[in-house]
């Protein structure tokens, strides 16, 4: 990877400190994370927590009650589920979300149904478990970054907005000191979820990002503008949200192969993604409040 020096620190839900600000992120860093002591049993998601009930909940949740309206789409999700395992530090990060920002917990477990979906709508062959992983976790960072950052109503400062970016490098080294294994694509995820493939995105300015992560930077963008955010007064409609994905499209930042995959998952006579135009035709309305972007100086 490119070298990044950190401007914040790295931190577990706990507080404590595993990389502190001002240090290289590269090889070295990421191997002494893997050496600091942790707790790397691997513990079943479906059996542990209440993960799976979570997951039938979000199923019920606005729109996703009609992406995911057949049996089938829902039973070859919580298939997967069968199949997860984290380390128990990792899902101790799960639980942190869970009982103290619940809108992040709910938007991990979204973004991780949503990928999992329009990967298979692409017939992305064999998609490798480490992209569920990564889907699941990619904000995972979020735990290094204050809370009243994370829920502020008013536009957020440089300095802000800064720390919040700051989660995806916090989510790259937190990944590899839960020990995922090198096969597992869930730390580049964790790393890359905020980046464009026209190199405008954050923290790296890459270009180069692979299907997988692409998959879920649209469904993080689509998550987040249906669902109640701090920074504005009400969420996106489906259409709206479709429409708004469409144009990050046609700005050259995500495939609009994926946006036909979601366009297709919506429709009610569901169609194959091959099958649907996207177009500039926009005629939902963006709420009018919307603090999102918008910076104090
Ligand atoms: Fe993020
Ligand atoms: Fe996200």
């Amino acid at each position: 990877m490119n070298i990044y020096t950190t401007s914040f620190p790295v931190l577990l839900p706990s507080g404590i400190e595993i990389v502190p600000a001002g240090v290289k992120i590269d090889d070295s860093l990421l191997a002494s994370l893997k050496n600091m002591p942790a707790d790397r049993r691997m513990i079943s998601l479906k059996s542990n927590g209440t993960f799976k009930k979570d997951i039938r909940n979000i199923f019920k949740k606005n729109v996703y009650s009609s992406i995911f309206r057949d049996k089938k789409d829902r039973k070859s999700i919580l298939s997967i589920v069968k199949n997860l395992s984290v380390s128990y530090a990792q899902f101790e990060v799960l639980e942190y979300f869970k009982d103290t920002d619940v809108s992040t917990y709910d938007h991990l477990l979204s973004v991780f149904i949503l990928s999992a979906y329009i990967s298979a709508q692409l017939s992305v062959s064999k998609t490798p478990y480490s992209s569920f992983y990564g889907s699941l976790s990619h904000d995972i960072g979020k735990c290094s970054i204050p809370i009243e950052i994370l829920n502020k109503t008013t536009p957020l400062t440089q300095l802000e907005r800064k720390q919040l970016e700051h989660h995806t490098i916090a989510g790259y080294c937190l990944l590899h000191y839960f020990g995922v294994g090198n096969d597992n694509e869930s730390p580049i995820i964790a790393r890359d979820h905020h980046e464009n493939t026209n190199g405008t995105g954050y923290p790296l300015g890459k270009k180069n990002i692979s299907l997988n992560t692409e998959i879920v930077i649209a469904c993080d963008i689509y998550d987040a503008l249906l669902s109640p955010r701090a920074y504005r007064n009400e969420a996106f409609t489906n259409r709206t949200a479709l429409e708004e994905l469409t144009k990050i499209a046609f700005d050259g930042k995500i495939s609009q192969d994926i946006v036909k995959a979601f366009v297709a998952g919506c429709r009610n006579k569901k169609t194959a993604w091959y099958e649907c135009n996207v177009s500039r035709d926009y005629r939902g309305k963006p709420p009018i409040k919307n603090n999102y972007g918008r910076f104090h100086d």
